[in-house]
């Protein structure tokens, strides 16, 4: 039997890997959200595009600073992506409460988040008004990733974090 699906739609879209995207407002003060509508796309040049919701501190930044990067997580980080894609960096400083660590990026402002396994650095090409959320089309500058959990593609060990909604993950570890 084949159910109507109402509110659950965009469930049918997942697992989706998780990004945790950091981004920082005009003064220079880093923030970070759980994001995992990302999808590659052109490769040439090399874009991908994000859906973000008007009303985060996230889509502020990044339509006033143009950049931002997206660290990919792994299901270590289950918890701390929990935290920042609950909790909004107007009200709470995500990087206090997670622990999770900063370092510089190599052409942008929004730092990389240290315990995450890869790295894509962008900058804002186009910003399309998509319901509650914009969709920014990111030109790519920057890529970078731990060799040891990626060899071409995902090692198994990577055990990288994938969403499938809600507060529910799954990995890759599971292939
Ligand atoms: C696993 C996960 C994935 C998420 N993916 C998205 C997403 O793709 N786009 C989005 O706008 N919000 C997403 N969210 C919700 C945001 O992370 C959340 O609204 C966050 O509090 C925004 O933070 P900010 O106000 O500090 O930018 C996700 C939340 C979780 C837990």
């Amino acid at each position: 039997m084949k159910v109507e699906v109402h509110e659950e739609v965009y469930r049918l879209m997942h697992p989706k890997l998780t990004f945790l995207l950091t981004s920082v407002d005009k003064a220079g003060t880093p923030n970070v959200m759980a994001l995992a509508w990302a999808t590659p796309l052109s490769e040439e040049p090399p874009l991908v595009g994000i859906a973000v919701g008007k009303d985060s501190l996230t889509a502020a930044n990044i339509k006033s600073t143009g950049e931002f990067v997206l660290n990919v997580a792994t299901m270590e980080l289950a918890k701390a992506t929990l935290l920042c894609g609950t909790r909004s960096g107007r009200k709470v400083d995500k990087f206090k409460s997670t622990n999770l660590t900063k370092q510089p990026a190599h052409r942008v402002n929004p730092p990389y988040i240290k315990e995450c396994i890869g790295h894509i650095e962008c900058k804002v090409k186009d910003v399309i008004d998509a319901g509650e959320c914009y969709l920014l089309i990111g030109e790519i500058l920057y890529v970078c990733v731990d060799d040891t959990v990626f060899d071409e593609y995902w090692k198994d060990e990577a055990n990288v974090l994938l969403h499938l909604g809600g507060s529910k993950f799954v990995t890759t570890r599971s292939r």
